[in-house]
Parts: structure tokens; C-alpha cells; sequence
């Protein structure tokens, strides 16, 4: 497809493995990412830190042609699940494990980047954010999305985090993985934010490339709450 040489993950049976109720939030940043994305038909979309899939199944959804690229192994055969509970065929997806530190070779360039819930997670970080904007067309767009925390006045926020669990309970929706492939992805990527974002900080960091900022949105992801945003939304548009 790109003609070049990528490692394409194909996973051919899930037999035996033990399944579980896993609570996902993502709904909420997923209306957030689809209200500047409503229809997808003729897009092509590439999803960096796809996870299991969550967004690229909607793109698809809504006409897309999704792509997705994770560096967790697990993730990508819980994508592979996801993909086949939801009726998508192995021709109607295209996932590649590769870690978003490393420029991805590719013969193409793609009119929507998502970058959802990842760069908290990556050291190299100057390295990925070039390789990210480097996977958008000139005029395509560029999504990302960090949390930013409830640590509004550098006072211990614990108090904060309790109450916007309890709020979020119940909310959300549910996906069934086997068991075995969700503990060895939190076991191997350790599941951990590396780097705390200030509000706003990531634009700043965004004024090295050739982008200009479309969107800048800071809401609450797991609960309605007034005044506490817990993450921020950023859109970018290349612009050369
Ligand atoms: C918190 S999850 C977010 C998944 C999805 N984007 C979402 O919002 O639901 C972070 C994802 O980023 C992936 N990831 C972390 N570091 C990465 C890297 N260097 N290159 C590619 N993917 C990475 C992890 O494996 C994981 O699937």
C-alpha cells in the first residue's frame, strides 16, 4: 500500500482467551475530535497511538479510510477484536505497529492526523510531534489531545480527582477484550503519563512547525463539571 517496507500486524485467532468488561470515557473526547470532523467520507485519517481502535472505527463509520499506528503490540490485536466485533473487514482498516519516536516511512500523506492521549506518554517528544505533523497534507489537520489536569493552583488536587471519578462512574460505555492482552499492554507500556501539560502548552511547543491553530479547547473529559478542564483539544492546520 505505501510501498515501502512496514511492519503490518495480522493477528489470526483469539481462541480460549478469557474475556472482560472494560468501562472506557472516551465518549466524550470522541464527540469533542467528531464536531470538528462530522463527515469523514473521502478523508483519509491516520490515528498515532490508535489504542484499540476507538477513533478510527467512528472515522470509518462516518466514510473515512482509516489508519492507525500504535507501538504497543496488545493494543493492536485489541484493535484486531474491536475491528471484528464491529463488522469492520481486515481491507476496511490498516494497522501498523510502529513507535511514533521513529519517522514512519509512508508514500502517503493523510487529511486528518489524530494524536489523542499520547504525547504524555512519549520521551522523545520533539522527535514525535515532528513526525506527526510530517504525516499531515498541506491543509490537512492535525488533532491532538492532552490532559492537563485538575491541579488548577498547584494545591493537592486529590480531592478533585476523587470527585470527578465519582462523577464519571457509570458514564462512558463498555468493550469486552481478553484479559491476557489488556494486562501485558498495561504491563509493557507501564500505562504512565511521563509529562504533565500546562494549558496551553503544547500550542507554544506547536509554534515550532509550520501550523496554524484552528481549534483550542479545554473541557472536562470524564465529567461535566464548570471551571475544571481536565484536557485540552488542539487543532492545527499545515500550512506548508
Ligand atoms: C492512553 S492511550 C490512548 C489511546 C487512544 N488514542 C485513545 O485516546 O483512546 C495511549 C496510546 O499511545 C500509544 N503509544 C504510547 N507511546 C507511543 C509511541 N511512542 N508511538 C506510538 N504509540 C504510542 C500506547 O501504546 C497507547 O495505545
Amino acid at each position: 500500500m505505501f510501498g515501502v517496507k512496514m511492519k503490518r500486524v495480522k493477528v489470526d485467532s483469539f481462541a480460549g482467551i478469557e474475556r472482560i468488561r472494560r468501562k472506557e470515557i472516551t465518549k466524550k473526547t470522541r464527540e469533542k475530535v467528531f464536531h470538528y470532523l462530522k463527515d469523514c467520507s473521502g478523508l483519509s485519517i491516520m490515528d498515532v497511538g490508535c489504542g484499540y481502535g476507538e477513533y478510527m472505527a467512528e472515522a470509518i463509520k462516518r466514510g473515512g479510510t482509516a489508519y492507525g499506528l500504535d507501538s504497543d503490540i496488545y493494543q493492536m490485536a485489541l484493535a484486531h477484536i474491536y475491528f471484528e466485533k464491529l463488522g469492520i473487514s481486515e481491507s476496511d482498516h490498516h494497522l501498523f505497529h510502529h513507535d511514533i519516536q521513529e519517522v514512519f516511512k509512508k508514500g502517503k500523506l493523510f487529511d486528518a492526523v489524530f494524536c489523542l492521549n499520547v504525547m504524555e506518554h512519549i520521551p522523545n517528544e520533539k522527535a514525535a510531534l515532528k513526525n506527526i505533523v510530517d504525516l499531515s497534507k498541506v491543509g490537512g489537520r492535525v488533532f491532538f489531545i492532552v490532559p492537563i489536569g485538575t491541579k488548577l493552583s498547584g494545591k493537592d488536587d486529590s480531592e478533585e480527582k476523587k470527585k470527578e471519578k465519582e462523577l464519571a462512574d457509570g458514564c462512558g460505555f463498555h468493550v469486552f477484550f481478553p484479559i491476557d492482552f489488556v494486562n501485558e499492554s498495561i504491563r509493557s507500556r507501564g500505562d504512565k503519563h511521563i509529562r504533565e501539560y500546562k494549558k496551553d502548552e503544547l500550542i507554544e511547543k506547536l509554534k515550532a512547525f509550520s501550523v496554524e491553530v484552528v481549534v483550542n479547547e479545554s473541557f472536562s473529559a470524564l465529567a461535566e463539571r464548570d471551571n475544571v478542564c481536565t484536557s485540552q483539544l488542539i487543532v492545527v492546520r499545515k500550512v506548508e
